[in-house]
């Protein structure tokens, strides 16, 4: 990532930031998060949405990527919105102070008291997974004597080429409603007869992690033909469409993601040629990117504990966090680069597996990683590692979680206190 750097004492440097001194002040593991490169990013998409959409959309950031207030107030002051799946997101959001009317409640299966949360707060716009939720919807709405937006997830079926366990645009799939099958179209028809509600357009999101543009083109002439056979079967037409998040990040070398930038222009020409096809009215765009905002800005600081070599075998380097901080080499095999924080600018020369420190075999953050002569009580730098880790840690091992550090203009300071003792006992009762 363009943030990082190398300093004069060899220290690996984020954001000009010496991430040995970042390390020895707040202690290990520590995630850090580049809050300018961050900012930085909601402004390319914003200024995006802006040349190729003429202002006619919105982004709003998926928090799942990385949720706490700090983040949700820095991405609601560069503009953005914040798609929301829980009431523990939208209660963060609002916490925050993200206005509810830029706010996106998503979800395939909400609770109800939680729909009845997102009502009360006046969320923009629900995303309705399927007729048993929008019956529910609009009862809840019925009961609050309120008219709630609202968008339908539709599944239009596009093969995103990513991994399959986080592929969601197929027909065989958990979210939404598919076009083939004629199930969107009922759930369409259905979604006009409610009594609370008001259709404002379809959202759908095919994957993550997608280097290629042409799912996203694909898609979004699927869905805006979708629009145009609901035009002719339900004489309404839509003005809405959310084409979801999944643009690309670089975590090691060889991935190629499409600068979004790119994306957005190329989704733009594509629903500028589909409206003129279909005589169609442009509708309002939003976009939902989570790993593209926060992905790269994001550094774990680990303390190297003990480094046990088997020979002929493979030197384990374990670490004072793992799968609790960073699930994603357990969940997907995900790729990271690692090196050396304390001797960043050596050559990366040995090879290394890097363990956590769990009580599991598969608790780990790599294998066979390329990295810097290392040694019990370095410092090691997991990079791009801002989406997806905080957002999915745990307390396996009633390990308590690591502290979120933001850094602006030079300078350090706690977006999220480390976890004490006392709060992994929190909610126990004897
Ligand atoms: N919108 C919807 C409806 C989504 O389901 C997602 C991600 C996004 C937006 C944001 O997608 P992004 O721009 O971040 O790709 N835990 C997995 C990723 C799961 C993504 C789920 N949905 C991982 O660690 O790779």
């Amino acid at each position: 990532s363009k943030n990082l750097g190398v300093n004069e004492k060899n220290h690996l440097t984020i954001g000009g930031v010496d991430a040995v001194e970042l390390a020895e002040q707040y202690g290990t593991p520590l995630y850090v998060m580049d809050e300018d490169l961050i900012r930085e990013n909601c402004r390319l998409y914003r200024d995006s949405v802006q040349e190729f959409y003429g202002g006619h959309g919105r982004v709003l950031y998926a928090s799942k990527a990385f949720c706490c207030k700090a983040i949700c107030k820095v991405v609601s002051e560069e503009g953005l919105g914040v798609d929301v799946v829980s009431a523990g997101e939208l209660h963060t959001a609002l916490s925050a102070g993200v206005p509810a009317e830029h706010i996106c409640f998503h979800g395939n299966n909400k609770p109800a008291d939680e729909i009845e949360f997102g009502i009360l707060s006046g969320v923009g716009r629900f995303v309705v997974d399927n007729p048993d939720e929008l019956a529910l919807l609009d009862s809840l709405a019925g009961k609050a004597g309120r008219r709630v937006k609202i968008l339908l997830r539709i599944t239009p079926g596009t093969d995103a080429h990513t991994h399959d366990f986080i592929k969601t645009g197929q027909i065989d799939s958990k979210f939404g409603m598919a076009i083939e099958n004629g199930l969107a179209m009922e759930f369409t028809k259905a979604a006009y007869r409610m009594k609370n509600l008001d259709v404002c357009g379809i959202h759908c999101h095919i994957g993550s992690q997608i280097f290629e543009l042409e799912p996203f083109t694909y898609t979004a002439r699927v869905m805006l033909s979708f629009m145009a056979d609901v035009r002719r079967e339900c004489g309404e037409t839509m003005s809405e469409l959310n084409l979801g998040g999944g643009f690309g990040i670089k975590y090691v070398e060889g991935d190629q993601p499409v600068a979004y930038h790119r994306y957005l222009e190329q989704v733009a020409k594509e629903i500028d040629a589909v409206c003129a096809e279909l005589d169609f009215p442009r509708p309002f765009i939003y976009l939902e990117p989570g790993r593209s905002i926060v992905g790269s800005a994001g550094v774990t600081l680990y303390t190297v504990g003990s480094v046990k070599e088997i020979p002929g075998i493979r030197t384990y380097v374990s670490v004072d966090g793992g799968m609790t901080d960073n699930p994603r080499y357990a969940l997907y095999q995900a790729k990271y680069e690692v090196l050396v924080a304390n001797r960043a600018g050596d050559d990366a020369d040995w090879r290394v597996t890097v363990a956590g420190r769990c009580c599991e075999s598969g608790d780990l953050i790599g294998e066979n990683l390329p990295i810097q002569q290392v040694n019990s009580g370095d410092y090691l730098a997991v990079l791009a590692t801002g989406a997806y880790n905080y957002s999915m840690s745990s307390n396996y091992n009633r390990v308590q979680k690591p502290a979120v550090v933001f850094l602006k203009g030079g300078k350090s300071r706690v977006a999220v206190r480390r976890e004490s003792l006392d709060d992994i006992l929190k909610n126990d009762l004897i």
